[in-house]
């Protein structure tokens, strides 16, 4: 692991706007602005949770961050160093260093290839030993996210596994290469809970055995408390809340992480009574680009206020950051 002091990650004002298709009957769509100037920083063999609703802009934030796209504006460094714009052996070394676990483990493995061809790709493009260290390699990560013993697994094919199985192959592919960065983007959502628990003990193990630093993407903060140190709270593009993740669970400041903690029932009171009061749906009139980005949903909000003007992330004193003016 690096220690150079810088954190792992620097995500600084990062915007990502999706231009709108022009059709040929329905003329200009809408722009959407996935990410709306994200700042946050993830320290080395950290987990950070980046938690929100679908749509909110989590899966841009990871594809940003590999360089699996560009942002518009602001800027990315991992160990201080600029993501953005690599080209050429330098984007392959920074491939190298930072991987991505995809949500469905049956898209993202290619059903014409064994697992030792699956795992062993990024060793082959990296020119990394001869084909006996590559596959002595394989086992030995096979074995580490418990597809062990590995032999039985080598020369199977993806339609041979089960969902949980697939996405621990997917796991020892991102691993292979001995990243020091991982995102795992909602990586058990299309899994059973008993099989996310073991997929979300590989994730912890990573972390305390190999230092592994990580951003987890979820909707869940039940997940992100399992396994998160810090979490960052999104709505539509927008980080709402970021602190401790015990801290915000448990003492949450942003009228949207409360609603979010409201749709975890063993966070709230008995039954079905709601702690922190439900979400609206309001009708918006005014320009919907100006004010709080949860302005149409907040049971707080005040007109002439909260849709005016955007609140920015701020220090409350109480640890977590909070983009909410009415903390
Ligand atoms: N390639 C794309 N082209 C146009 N819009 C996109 C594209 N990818 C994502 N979006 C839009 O950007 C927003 C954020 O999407 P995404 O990052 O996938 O959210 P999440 O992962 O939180 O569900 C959504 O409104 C989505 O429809
Ligand atoms: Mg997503």
């Amino acid at each position: 692991m690096n220690t150079n002091g810088k954190p792992a990650l620097e995500i600084r004002d990062v915007s990502k706007i999706y231009k709108a298709k022009v059709g040929l009957l329905s003329g200009r769509g809408k722009d959407v602005v996935a990410l709306d100037r994200v700042s946050f920083e993830i320290n080395k063999g950290e987990i950070f949770g980046l938690v929100g609703e679908s749509g909110s802009g989590k899966t841009t934030a990871g594809r940003l961050i590999v360089s699996l796209e560009e942002t518009d504006s602001g800027e990315i460094l991992m160990d201080g160093q600029p993501v953005t714009g690599l080209k050429g052996k330098t984007l392959k070394k920074f491939r190298s260093k930072a991987q991505m676990i995809f949500q469905d483990p049956y898209q993202s493995l290619n059903p014409q290839r064994s697992i030792l061809d699956t795992v062993a790709e990024p060793l082959n493009i990296h020119r990394v030993g001869d084909a006996a260290g590559r596959k002595d390699r394989v086992r030995e990560v096979l074995s580490s996210v418990g597809l062990s013993p590995p032999d039985d697994f080598l020369y199977r094919y993806p339609h041979r596994l089960s969902g949980g199985q697939r996405q621990r192959v997917a796991i020892a592919r991102a691993m292979v290469l001995n990243p020091e960065f991982v995102i795992a983007d909602e990586p058990t959502s299309m899994l059973d809970a008993s099989i996310s628990a073991q997929i979300f003990n590989i994730l912890l193990k990573m972390r305390n055995e190999l230092g592994v630093t990580q951003l987890f993407i979820t909707h869940s903060l039940a997940a992100a408390r399992y396994l998160c140190d810090r979490i960052a709270v999104m709505y539509h593009g927008r980080l709402m809340e970021v602190g401790q993740a015990d801290q915000v669970i448990r003492n949450p400041k942003h009228p949207y992480t409360k609603a979010l903690i409201d749709a975890l029932p063993k966070f709230g009171h008995s039954g079905d009574r709601k702690r922190y009061g439900t979400l609206l749906t309001r009708e918006r009139t005014d320009a919907q680009d100006v004010g709080c980005n949860f302005f149409s949903r907040c049971a707080l909000a005040q007109e002439n206020r909260c849709n005016l003007e955007k609140p920015v992330l701020e220090d409350n004193g109480n640890r977590n950051m909070v983009a909410c003016f009415l903390r």
